[in-house]
């Protein structure tokens, strides 16, 4: 019998060289608003070790945790003051051990946040560098001298402004930030910078972490020399992403860094990487890429996923010219992106993080948001090809926090957005309105355990507002209530992980169905089963062809499926997966 062309590309996949961490699902921790073990209203170390049984019933393998880290949280602990240490707010390096030591009793795999593009100009480099910015440390950053009214590029921040600021005791030097002015950044073209992000690296992986999750990376390789690029906005600045399109060479870092630290470790790594272009995948991800696999951060509509899908729309001039993302285009950026990594790798598949919206407030249209729509959200990327993440109280469906006082808002980048979409025009209102939506302390709110104080996170006084919405979003409420949207997020782990199924869906193709159809998304997962995953993205119903009859039902977000003859007419915001 001759081999289909199906058949061939699935053995091609097959031969795709397994990694113990294919078949997992991931977690993502922001410690702050975790759990609060001791009443301070801070999220903990000894919160995350007294919640993980809750997370290996969900069925989650590997846990993420964002920075952990000594630091004075300009940037919520992206500002690392000391690679070595634990913030005391988080508790102390025997909480983390201990972490670590339950996490292994359960088979579950700790990965920390590897912040190395930038630390905190209160780590003791940058001190030395102040002291001495012609001496060792001088070096490990990138300093110029300074002209009044002259910079040495005109590279906007991330957070706004130049990334240029004076160095402080010496007002005739300046130093390079492209976040916070309070995250210098390395200067990754010093052996010795290395040598010591390296040596911290493997020292924690010593300590028996399963990896890490890689800040910002593509950030460590500048262009240089200097050089201004088109302005784009009134302050007469340049988006970085043009200046890092035109850098050219972080693979050799990158491949060093892999080499000396990760590989030796068999650590599982995922990089937040945008720019790449395509014939550079292989090289990020490919079987011995740089990293293991990668949230895919681009920023144009032709590349994307995960954060790349919350970039759609995204406009050069702020958030207030963003357009928001549709059913149809959210379908399209799956596609596209699933297409592109085809079976080079496993991306990382998210519909939120710390820095994005409430997936389930941003892809769903406004208004919509239901446990039905939740659910069929939680399908459609879930059983994508890739590495499920789920950001905490994801699966409970938690959502934005919506309009909030400007006293209120803490995140960096929304305070600075508030600004530029004043200048632009818009009342203090409105641009309240605008910052709402994507404001990072939406995903920031503490994690909703039950109905109780402060959503049952904290005795004390919660560092960020709590969500009023606690009252009816809460873990306790839906735990044992076998219709909650965490108990469908249970069932659709439980899927993946069933041998029966697990091949197909861990490394099957994915291979879209009515691909045109409006407000629908629809997919086939081919390996050894055949798979049929639809979403009627709407809350209209809609009746759609199958392309054979079923075998049986694996999941449905209702109780029945309306058929007639081979036409199935779907329910609003229904989702299904069929055994074809
Ligand atoms: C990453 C982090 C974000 C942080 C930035 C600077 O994008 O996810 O939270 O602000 O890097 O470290
Ligand atoms: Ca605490």
């Amino acid at each position: 019998m001759s081999e289909t062309k199906i058949d061939k590309k699935i053995r091609r996949i097959h031969a795709m060289e397994r990694k113990w961490w294919h078949n997992k699902v991931a977690y993502q921790i922001y410690p702050k608003s975790f759990y609060d073990s001791n009443g301070d209203g801070i999220g903990d170390l000894p919160g995350i070790t007294l919640k993980l049984d809750y997370l290996k019933e969900l069925g989650v393998d590997i846990v993420w945790i964002s920075p952990i880290y000594s630091s004075p949280f300009a940037d919520q602990g992206y500002d690392i003051s000391d690679y070595y240490q634990i913030d005391p707010c988080f508790g102390t390096m025997d909480d983390m051990d201990h972490l670590l030591k339950e996490a292994k009793k359960r088979d579950m795999y700790i990965l920390m946040d590897l912040v190395v593009n930038h630390c905190s100009d209160e780590h003791e480099w940058f001190e030395k560098a102040c002291e001495d910015p012609d001496g060792e440390y001088g070096n490990f950053f990138y300093i110029e001298d300074r002209k009044e009214g002259e910079l040495p590029c005109n590279w906007r921040s991330y957070f706004g402004g130049p990334v240029w600021e004076p160095l402080p005791g010496h007002p005739d030097k300046q130093y390079m930030h492209v976040f916070h002015k309070k995250q210098p950044d390395l200067n990754w073209e010093n052996p010795k910078v290395r040598e010591e992000v390296y040596k911290n690296i493997n020292w924690w992986l010593d300590k028996g972490l399963g990896g890490f999750r890689i800040d910002a990376i593509i950030n460590i390789k500048k262009k240089l020399p200097y050089k201004d690029y088109t302005v784009d906005r009134d302050d007469n600045l340049s988006c970085i992403d043009q200046m890092l399109a035109d850098a050219k060479g972080v693979g050799e870092f990158l491949g060093e860094m892999r080499d000396k630290t990760f590989k030796p470790h068999n650590a599982f790594t995922v990089g937040e990487v945008f720019n790449e272009k395509d014939e550079e995948l292989p090289d990020f991800i490919g079987d011995g890429g740089y990293f293991s696999s990668m949230f895919d951060f681009s920023t144009t509509f032709s590349s994307m996923f995960d954060f790349a899908g919350t970039s759609f729309g995204k406009s050069d001039k702020g958030w207030y010219a963003n357009t928001r993302i549709t059913p149809d285009d959210y379908k399209k950026c799956c596609f596209h992106s699933q297409k592109r990594i085809g079976s080079i790798g496993f991306l990382s598949n998210i519909i939120e993080n710390h820095d994005e919206p409430r997936g389930v407030s941003y892809y769903i249209p406004e208004g919509e948001c239901s446990d039905q729509s939740k659910k069929m959200l939680a399908t459609l990327y879930f059983m994508l090809r890739g590495l499920p993440f789920i950001y905490q109280g994801q699966e409970i469906g938690m959502e934005n926090l919506g309009v909030i006082p400007f006293e209120k808002v803490d995140d960096v980048s929304a305070l600075d957005q508030y600004h530029v979409a004043i200048e632009a025009g818009y009342s203090e209102e409105e641009a309240l309105k605008i910052i709402s939506l994507y404001n990072r302390d939406n995903a920031r709110t503490p994690v909703q355990w039950n109905a109780g104080t402060n959503a049952g996170f904290t005795t004390g006084t919660p560092w960020l507002m709590v969500n009023p919405n606690y009252t009816q979003i809460n873990v306790e409420s839906q735990l044992h209530d076998d219709h909650s949207v965490l108990s469908y997020y249970k069932k659709l782990i439980a899927l993946r992980k069933d041998p029966a199924y697990q091949e197909t869906i861990v490394y099957g193709d994915v291979i879209p169905y009515l691909e045109d159809t409006h407000n629908l998304m629809a997919y086939y997962r081919k390996g050894d089963k055949t798979l049929l995953v639809i979403g009627n993205y709407q809350t209209q119903e809609q009746t759609i062809a199958l392309p054979a009859p079923y075998k049986s039902v694996l999941l449905n977000n209702y109780n029945d499926v309306v058929l007639n003859g081979n036409e199935v007419t779907l329910h609003g915001y229904q989702a299904l997966i069929l055994e074809l």
